[in-house]
């Protein structure tokens, strides 16, 4: 194995965490199979649900799977560009076969269990991140898997029990864009109940993120008034918000999570 830890002092992991950024692009230096393994080996340490490990990781590095992945990331040119796209999958077709094979009956075809399997996914996917930016790599995640889970569903042959739910893409930085802010921890964390916010701390927590250059510029590029129209009404808009559910849903459908006709909830033995 890779001696991973001879290369990242345990002192230098809060430095990576808080220096960290995504990054969108990548040198043509390839990434090796030894080193992408060992990442992915420590990725799946990440906790699991049971220790089930109701996720898979579909690895892409062919030129002409990229190339078919690319539209349905809306072409977002980190697909291509990358020497790694890793596509998480919630997963519980591998443990529903073990289950019918040692005479158990899969009880698994419901949405809390897709929830389970993609906290699962989700988890695996941010321990593989981390694992990849200690090792100097770069990564981003693109959102626009589960927009398209139809159609990446059908491109990398997933089977029934198997969702989608996010992906990275992974090389060698060829960039080093400035970090973007974060909220103060204040407006994140709450003491032992949840305090709803006044109108006040609202103003308080995101002034200055709004008094940011790059939010301006941002809000000024998409003609809007204030930023957070720039999410309500061209990035996460309600006309796409409605419409990528339905497709979800059906996905959901279609992968064996949500029952046709779920009952009225009662709980039996
Ligand atoms: C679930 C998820 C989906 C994301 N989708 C995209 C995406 O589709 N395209 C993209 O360029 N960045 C995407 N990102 C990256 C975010 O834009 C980025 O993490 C955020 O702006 C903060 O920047 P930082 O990671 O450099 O701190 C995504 C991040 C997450 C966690």
């Amino acid at each position: 194995m890779y001696d991973i830890l001879q290369h990242t002092k345990m002192t230098d992991f809060s430095d990576i965490l808080l220096n960290r950024r995504t990054i969108r692009k990548y040198t043509t230096q390839p990434v090796d199979d030894e080193l992408l393994s060992d990442i992915l080996t420590m990725g799946c340490r990440a906790s699991t649900t049971g220790n089930m490990q109701v996720y898979s990781i579909v690895i892409t590095r062919e030129k002409q799977m990229k190339e078919a992945l690319a539209p349905l990331h809306f072409n977002q040119k980190m697909i291509t560009g990358a020497p790694v796209v890793l596509t998480f999958c919630a997963d519980f077709n591998r443990f529903n076969r073990w289950c019918l094979l040692r005479k158990a009956e899969p009880c698994y075809d419901n949405f809390l269990s897709f929830v389970t399997a993609a906290v699962d996914a989700l988890l695996v996917a941010q321990t593989v991140c981390i694992a990849a930016e200690a090792q100097g790599l770069g990564i981003c995640y693109l959102g626009t898997t589960t927009y398209t889970a139809n159609k990446i569903i059908s491109l990398l042959n997933l089977p029934k029990g198997v969702v989608p739910v996010t992906t990275v893409t992974l090389g060698w930085p060829d960039e080093k864009p400035e970090q973007v802010d974060r909220l103060p921890l204040e407006a994140i964390i709450h003491r032992e109940k949840y305090c709803d916010y006044s109108d006040e701390n609202i103003e308080k927590y995101y002034k200055a993120k709004e008094e940011r250059q790059d939010s301006k510029q941002f809000v000024g590029e998409n003609k809007k008034e204030t930023l957070p129209q720039v999410f309500t009404d061209i990035r996460y808009k309600k006309a796409d918000n409605e419409y990528f559910s339905a497709v979800l849903l059906q996905v959901l459908k279609d992968q064996g999570f949500l029952l046709e006709d779920p009952q009225t909830p009662q709980r039996g033995a």
